[in-house]
């Protein structure tokens, strides 16, 4: 007997069902948010509950991923069969390694997970506890004038600078904030489905010109610090003095276990010096792809904790000098809004799913935001209930994604975890917050956040 296939019978090619426009490109996005329909509304109501829902979208078939057990066959256990197809980005991010593919991807993500894992982790506690200082004596000051704050802006800044710190071992000044944080838009004037070869629009140009020199200059910069320290004895000094970098405060020559100098662009330079595929253009492209991928998500689930917090002052006030409260708060945040709310992926070869036949060339869109507010997954999922974490009894896998799950999943979860814990941490020990208008409505663009600034008051506590 022959297997069904996923998209027979389930949305027949009806008029009167639309078949879904391609959600990466923004301006459909927007002309669906505009008629009322956002694109999440109609994915949520083309969702058939415990089954594999499919689609027609332009002329490709399409399939909804959202069932725990779907989520981890495609992502976690299909991981190497469901692929990434082009990015969007790419014309931005090149071959960096949110964009690479098979043997180059897999060497590529080698070169820099032990740097994000384990003990690597601890050499940008420093950067990261600096960057958040900053922020905290803004808000000092803020409070001390009486005048708001943009914690959007804010978060933006604090999350830049942890990057830019961890990328180059350099804090971030205004000027580099500005080149850097111009990605986004970038990124957002990219057309849909692009190939390598694809043109930016003119107006963009002269920021990807300008992102494009900060980089090539921080990475001659390097190169010149290495070669003054004598290349190969590692890491070079070190802008804040401590040449381990390894966020210890000392300076005790402890390389971490891995002989890697302090920042990633130190190990990316160390790792051209024996492998020619790290030319100038890869390590171009690998910073831009951190910079790309390590930052928005984590300002806008900064965002988007203080959101669902002036809403729930109580949680606020329990979270106030607690860290596994302030922990707890951001993994719920997480749960009701995961930045990456769509994760795309196509079948490479036909495959089997849960019994169905999926055609070669077909996508599959794994919804975490819906899996996330899947009432037989998480009960009164629409609530905001920190105290569901840490979660009691293990969850099924594929029930919570805000990271990814599988070989592709972040690089940059506990990067991600301590950046986001130690500024809401040191924020909410220190003031209280409360908005000045309210919070703008979700965009699901890319990332999904909210829409404008989030203007506050933020007062000392007494
Ligand atoms: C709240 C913050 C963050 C969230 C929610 C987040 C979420 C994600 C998700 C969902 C993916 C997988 C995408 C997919 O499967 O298609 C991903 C990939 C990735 N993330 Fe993050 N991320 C965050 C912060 C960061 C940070 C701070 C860094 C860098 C330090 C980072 C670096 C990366 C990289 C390099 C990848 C691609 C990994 C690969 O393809 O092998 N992310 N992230």
């Amino acid at each position: 007997m022959q297997s069904q296939c996923v998209t027979d019978g389930m949305l027949p090619d009806d008029p009167a069902v639309p078949s879904l426009p391609d959600f990466l490109d923004d301006s459909v996005v927007a002309a669906w948010s505009a008629s009322g329909a956002p694109l999440v509304d109609l994915l949520r109501q083309a969702r058939t509950p415990g089954r594999l829902t499919g689609f027609r979208r332009g002329g490709r078939a399409a399939v909804l991923i959202t069932e725990p057990r779907h989520v981890h066959q495609v992502l976690g256990v299909g991981g190497d069969r469901y692929v990434k197809r082009s990015h969007r980005a790419r014309p931005l991010i090149g071959d960096g390694m949110l964009t690479a593919t098979g043997e180059a991807w897999r060497s590529q993500r080698r070169l820099l997970q032990a740097m994000f894992t384990g003990r690597g982790i601890r050499r940008w506690e420093h950067h990261i506890a600096a960057a958040a200082d900053r922020v905290v004596d803004r808000w000092a000051e803020r409070a001390r004038r009486g005048e708001p704050t943009d914690i959007a802006e804010d978060t933006q800044f604090f999350t830049v600078d942890t990057i830019w710190r961890s990328l180059t071992d350099r804090p971030l000044d205004q000027e580099t904030y500005v080149d850097l944080a111009a990605v986004q838009d970038i990124v957002a004037a990219l057309p849909a489905d692009v190939g390598g070869a694809a043109a930016l629009p003119p107006e963009m140009e002269t920021a990807l010109a300008a992102l494009d020199e900060r980089m090539h200059r921080a990475i001659a910069e390097a190169r010149s610090r290495r070669t003054a320290a004598g290349a190969g004895a590692g890491a070079g000094a070190s802008a804040d003095g401590n040449s381990d970098g390894d966020g210890d405060g000392d300076d005790n020559g402890d390389d971490n276990g891995d002989g890697d100098g302090p920042s990633v662009l130190d190990r990316l330079l160390r790792a051209a010096e024996t492998d020619p595929a790290y030319t100038d253009r890869l390590i171009r492209d690998e910073l831009v792809t951190l910079l790309v991928a390590g930052y928005e998500s984590s300002a806008r689930t900064l965002t988007w904790a203080f959101v669902l917090l002036d809403r729930h002052p109580e949680v606020m006030e329990r979270a106030a000098g607690d860290a596994r409260a302030v922990e707890a708060v951001l993994s719920e945040t997480l749960r009701l809004y995961p930045t990456g709310w769509l994760l795309p992926r196509h079948a490479a070869a036909d495959e089997m799913l849960d019994g169905r036949r999926i055609p070669a060339g077909t996508d599959l869109l794994v919804c975490p935001y819906l899996t996330h507010r899947d009432p037989e997954v998480w009960p009164d999922p629409e609530a905001f209930v920190p105290e569901r974490f840490p979660v009691r009894t293990p969850l099924r896998p594929g029930a919570y994604l805000p990271f990814g799950i599988g070989p592709r999943a972040c690089l940059g979860t506990r990067f991600a975890m301590r950046e986001m814990e130690t500024l809401l941490g040191a924020l909410l020990s220190r003031f209280t917050v409360e908005t000045t208008e309210p919070a703008g409505e979700p965009v699901f663009g890319i990332n999904l956040r909210p829409a404008g600034p989030l203007y506050a008051r933020v007062r000392e506590r007494t």
